[in-house]
C-alpha cells in the first residue's frame, strides 16, 4: 500500500469535528489525505475538500479508502454496509450498531468484501488497559470481578443536542442514548473487556439485572446500575449517573487496580496514587497500520459484540424509572437538577455489589431481569 490513505468523514458535524481534528494531524505527518465529507446539514467550516450530503455519492465520486462514520447510532449500518460495499475500510463510531442481527449482517459483509472494521472506542486503545487486566488475571477471586463507576452532569441542554438526544427509539430502530449506552459506554465496554481477558468471564450464560433511572422527561436514563453475574457467580458491575453534583471521572476497577477515564491513568493494586497517563493508540491510526501491516485493530467490530448484546436488552427493557422530584436538588451550575447523594449511593453499588433497590434507597425500584449469552461468536474482522 502506498501513500497515505484516502480517508472520507460521514457525519462531520458534532463528534465529527473530532475526527476531522485528528485527519488535519495524521494529513500533516503524511498517514492520510481527507478527500471528502458528507453531512446531511450545513458543514461548520469544511475547509477546502469537498462536501456531500450524500453518503451514495461521496463513495461513488471519491473511492475513499477509509470511511469514518459518525453520524446518529440508528443511522450507522445502512452507511457501513455501502461503505464496505464500495471497498472502504471503516472506523464506525460507537455504539457501532444496535441489535446482533445488525452486528452479524456487518460482520459478513466485512467478511465477504475482506474489509476490515474498527469501532470508535478509543478507550480500549489506553496503554495502561494490559495492566488493569493483569490485575484482574493476578487478584484473588472476588466476586465483583470488574466494577465500573462515574459521577457526572449533564444539564437540561445536553439533552436538547441533537434530534436523537435522550431518544430510545426513531422510526422504530432503537437509538441508545442513555447512560450506559451512550457517555459511558466505554466504560462498559471497558469493564467487557476486561473481564473477558483478565478473567476468562462469563462462565456460562449471564444474568442481567438492570436498574435505571430517569430524573428528567426523557426516554433514556440519567442513571443506571448494571450487574452482570455469570454462573460461577462473579460480577461485572457498572453503576454510573450522568445528574450528580460532586463530579467523579469513570473509574474501572479490577482486583485493587483502578483505570480512570478519559485520563487512562492507572492505580495499581496497593499503590496510593494515580500514575500519569501512558497514553493510548489512536484508532485512525492503528487502523491504518492495519491496513499497510496487518497489525491487530484495537476495537474490531467482533470485540464489540458483548456491548451489542447489552444494547439489545436495553431495547427490550421497561421503561427506566422516574424519580420523584422530592429527591432532586437544583445543580450550583443551574440548567437543570441533580440527584441528591447519587453520588454515595452509586459508590456504595460498587463497594458492596448490591443494587440500590437492595440497599433501601427510596427511590429505586426493583431491578428489571433476563438471562443471556454474552460469549463471542467466531469472526475473522479482526
Ligand atoms: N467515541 C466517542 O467518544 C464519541 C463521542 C461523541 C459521539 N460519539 C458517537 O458519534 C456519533 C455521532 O454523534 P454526535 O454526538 O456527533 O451526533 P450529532 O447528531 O451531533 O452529529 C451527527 C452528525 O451526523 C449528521 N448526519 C445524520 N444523518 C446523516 C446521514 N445519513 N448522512 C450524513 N450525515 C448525517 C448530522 O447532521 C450531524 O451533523 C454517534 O454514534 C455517537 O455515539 C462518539
Amino acid at each position: 500500500m502506498n501513500g497515505p490513505a484516502r480517508v472520507a468523514l460521514i457525519g462531520a458535524n458534532g463528534h465529527g469535528l473530532h475526527h476531522r481534528r485528528n485527519l488535519t494531524r495524521l494529513a500533516a505527518q503524511g498517514v492520510v489525505e481527507p478527500v471528502a465529507l458528507c453531512d446531511v446539514r450545513p458543514v461548520e467550516e469544511p475547509g477546502d475538500v469537498p462536501v456531500f450530503t450524500d453518503h451514495r455519492a461521496l463513495l461513488a465520486e471519491t473511492r475513499p479508502d477509509v470511511v469514518i462514520v459518525c453520524t446518529p447510532p440508528h443511522t450507522h449500518l445502512e452507511i457501513a454496509l455501502d461503505a464496505v460495499a464500495a471497498g472502504a475500510d471503516l472506523l464506525l463510531e460507537k455504539p457501532p450498531v444496535s441489535s446482533l442481527v445488525e452486528h452479524d449482517v456487518l460482520l459478513a459483509a466485512l467478511d465477504e468484501h475482506g474489509r476490515a472494521g474498527q469501532v470508535g472506542f478509543q478507550a480500549l486503545g489506553s496503554a495502561a488497559l494490559p495492566d488493569l487486566v493483569a490485575a484482574a488475571r493476578h487478584a484473588a477471586p472476588a466476586s465483583v470481578g470488574v466494577a465500573a463507576f462515574g459521577s457526572w452532569w449533564r444539564p437540561d441542554s445536553y439533552w436538547r443536542r441533537s434530534p436523537w438526544a435522550g431518544r430510545r427509539r426513531i422510526d422504530g430502530r432503537f437509538v441508545a442514548d442513555g447512560a450506559l449506552a451512550n457517555p459511558f459506554a466505554h466504560a462498559v465496554m471497558q469493564s467487557l473487556a476486561v473481564a473477558e481477558a483478565g478473567l476468562g468471564w462469563p462462565a456460562g450464560p449471564v444474568t442481567v439485572e438492570l436498574e435505571w433511572y430517569r430524573t428528567r422527561d426523557i426516554e433514556v436514563e440519567d442513571t443506571a446500575c448494571l450487574r452482570l453475574t455469570d454462573r460461577a457467580g462473579t460480577t461485572v458491575l457498572v453503576a454510573v449517573t450522568l445528574c450528580a453534583v460532586p463530579f467523579v471521572r469513570g473509574e474501572i476497577h479490577a482486583g485493587g487496580a483502578v483505570l480512570e477515564y478519559p485520563t487512562d491513568r492507572l492505580r495499581s493494586p496497593g499503590a496510593a496514587d494515580f500514575r500519569p497517563p501512558a497514553g493510548r493508540v489512536d484508532l485512525l491510526e492503528n487502523l491504518i497500520a492495519h491496513r499497510a501491516t496487518g497489525v491487530p485493530l484495537v476495537a474490531p467490530l467482533a470485540r464489540t459484540r458483548p456491548l451489542t448484546a447489552l444494547l439489545e436488552v436495553l431495547a427490550a427493557a421497561p421503561a427506566p424509572a422516574a424519580i420523584p422530584a422530592g429527591f432532586l436538588v437544583p445543580h450550583p451550575d443551574g440548567d437543570g437538577l441533580a440527584l441528591a447523594g447519587v453520588d454515595t449511593t452509586l459508590r456504595t453499588v460498587v463497594e458492596t455489589g448490591a443494587l440500590p433497590s437492595e440497599l433501601d434507597i427510596p427511590w429505586a425500584v426493583p431491578p428489571y431481569r433476563t438471562v443471556l449469552d454474552l460469549r463471542q461468536k467466531e469472526s475473522s474482522d479482526a
